[in-house]
């Protein structure tokens, strides 16, 4: 028997970081849009005792870590482990969302397999103990999970979920090499040494605008901290956006920790320029369009 569950990538449209904290997270305001990008984790039942087993198709599986150190492996042995059972698992990942390019790829496939299981073995998990145990696994899991529109708060992983008035175009250009996002928190740190580094707190203006579904109000309030810390380690990415931002789109980010660049568009019309544009500047691996919010974690 076998269940396979479809998941979104994200985009952050606001990422507000704080100072280091003493465990070495930031607190962070971040401001999830789960976007039509997705990755399909199936799972299905091995022998008894033989553990799990995970592989990976698509453009990217070769970046894909197939130990236990994969979110999807590490998913299926929490929940085996609170409920007394053994992950006897072959869980198989589909990719299509780019690996270590800032959106969120290996916490999707990590909440991808944790309800993929759940389904699998009959364990029942309530919501909340799904959403625990995504947070155990990393900060941007719970939001893999629930999907929509969403404000991360502490390291990321306690959300509210935001409401959302409209749809938002976006082509997301895929860098030619990833980057770590612990090297990029490791860069802001080194960037904000000597200055103090305020709360972060989300922007009411973005929330007003993704609440409204005005394009242009949410292009004119997007930010995020991180990107400094990804360009100063990847400055070629100033490039990739400024080809973006001469193709029109309303507005340009780096995702995330990046390296992906994100561009919010007015339409899926000009999403289509902005993609051929971007395709034939010779600034970046590979252009998508997506649109988003769409739900999180779905049992197909
Ligand atoms: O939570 P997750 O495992 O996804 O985080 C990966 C790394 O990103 C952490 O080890 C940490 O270096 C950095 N991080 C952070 N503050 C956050 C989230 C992540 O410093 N709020």
């Amino acid at each position: 028997m076998s269940v396979t569950v479809r998941v979104p990538a994200k985009v952050n449209v606001q990422l507000a970081v704080g100072a280091a904290r003493p465990d070495g997270f930031h607190d962070l305001a971040n401001v999830f849009l789960a976007v039509g990008l997705y990755d399909e984790v199936t799972v299905t039942a091995r022998q008894p005792g033989s553990g799990p087993r995970v592989t990976c198709e698509g453009p990217d599986a070769a970046q894909v870590p197939l130990d236990g150190t994969n979110l999807a492996v590490r998913a299926a042995e929490a929940l085996a482990a609170r409920h007394g059972i053994s992950p006897d698992v072959h869980v198989h990942i589909a990719k299509d969302i780019p690996v270590a390019g800032g959106m969120a790829g290996g916490s999707a496939d990590g909440a991808g397999a944790l309800l993929a299981c759940d389904a699998l073995w009959g364990t029942r998990a309530s919501r909340d103990e799904l959403l625990d145990i995504c947070a155990e696994l990393g900060s941007d899991v719970p939001f893999s999970l629930v999907g929509g529109a969403a404000l991360g708060t502490g390291r990321g992983e306690k959300l509210r979920t935001l409401e959302t008035g409209g749809t938002f175009h976006w082509v997301f250009a895929m860098a030619s090499r990833g980057l770590s996002t612990p090297a990029v928190f490791r860069e802001f740190d080194r960037l904000a040494e000597g200055r103090d580094v305020p709360e972060p707190v989300a922007s009411p203006d973005l929330l007003t605008a993704l609440a409204k579904g005005d394009a242009d109000a949410l292009a004119a309030a997007v930010s995020n901290d991180l990107q400094p810390a990804a360009l100063s380690l990847f400055p070629e990415l100033a490039d990739t956006l400024a080809a973006g931002r001469a193709a029109g789109a309303l507005a340009t980010l780096v995702s995330g920790s990046g390296p992906t660049t994100a561009f919010l568009v007015r339409d899926a019309e000009s999403a289509r320029k902005v993609a051929e544009t971007l395709r034939t500047s010779g600034t970046c691996r590979s252009v998508r369009t997506a649109s988003g919010p769409v739900a999180g974690a779905t049992v197909l």
